[in-house]
């Protein structure tokens, strides 16, 4: 498997991957699905703005995506990032996220971003875990925020100080080679 830049011609299969979590996710917050020219301006913009958009990609095929854009508008917020990951549904529970999120971690941190944020629906375990797993501290839970037509949502924020990032790398390999080694 392939962890790559993203590029226009990888819109179509974001755009599918995004709007199948739409349809089926119920810890997905988007209600209406996305259309490709949505895509190609974001990508543009990512580009423009030095965001880091990365696809994993497998025999020619985007098994998923992971990107980030700016968190809140105001100049002092700079240095901080808001993420995402999707993959495509084949793809879950295969340990694809725990290759995809440190490799798009690594790149933000490239780019010269200090901190990302995470903004996770309360019931999505699987992010949640990946997130924990990582090294992303829980900030705090907002409860009721969230209307779709299926009910209310809740969302933790988390956040990661990427000061941290050739630490946790390291413990995560030692981890990684004591159980080979059992
Ligand atoms: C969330 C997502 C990125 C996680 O990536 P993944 O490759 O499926 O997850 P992994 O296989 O790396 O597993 C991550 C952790 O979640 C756990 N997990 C996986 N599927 C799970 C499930 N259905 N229920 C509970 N835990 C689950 C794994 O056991 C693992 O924890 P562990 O390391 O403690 O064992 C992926 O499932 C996805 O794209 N989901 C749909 C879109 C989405 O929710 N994106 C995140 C929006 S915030």
């Amino acid at each position: 498997m392939l962890i790559r830049e993203a590029k226009a011609a990888d819109v179509p299969e974001i755009v599918a991957i995004l709007n199948a979590d739409t349809l089926t996710n119920p810890s997905s917050w988007r209600i209406e699905p996305e259309t490709e020219a949505d895509r190609e301006g974001w990508l543009e913009s990512r580009r423009a703005t030095r965001h880091p958009v990365l696809v994993a990609e497998e025999d020619g095929r985007v098994l998923g995506f992971a990107s980030c854009g700016p968190f809140r508008p105001f100049d002092a917020w700079a240095g901080v990032v808001e993420h995402s990951i999707y993959l495509h549904r084949d793809a879950q529970g295969l340990g694809l996220g725990k290759r995809l999120l440190p490799t798009l971690m690594r790149a933000i941190a490239d780019a010269g971003f200090t901190h990302v944020a995470a903004v996770i629906d309360s019931a999505n375990e699987p992010s949640l875990r990946l997130h924990r797993n990582f090294g992303f501290e829980d900030i705090g839970r907002m409860n009721g925020v969230g209307k779709k037509p299926s009910g209310i949502l809740d969302a933790d924020f988390l956040l990661y100080d990427l000061k941290k990032l050739d630490r946790d790398r390291a413990e995560r390999d030692e981890r990684d080679q004591n159980r080979s080694g059992q």
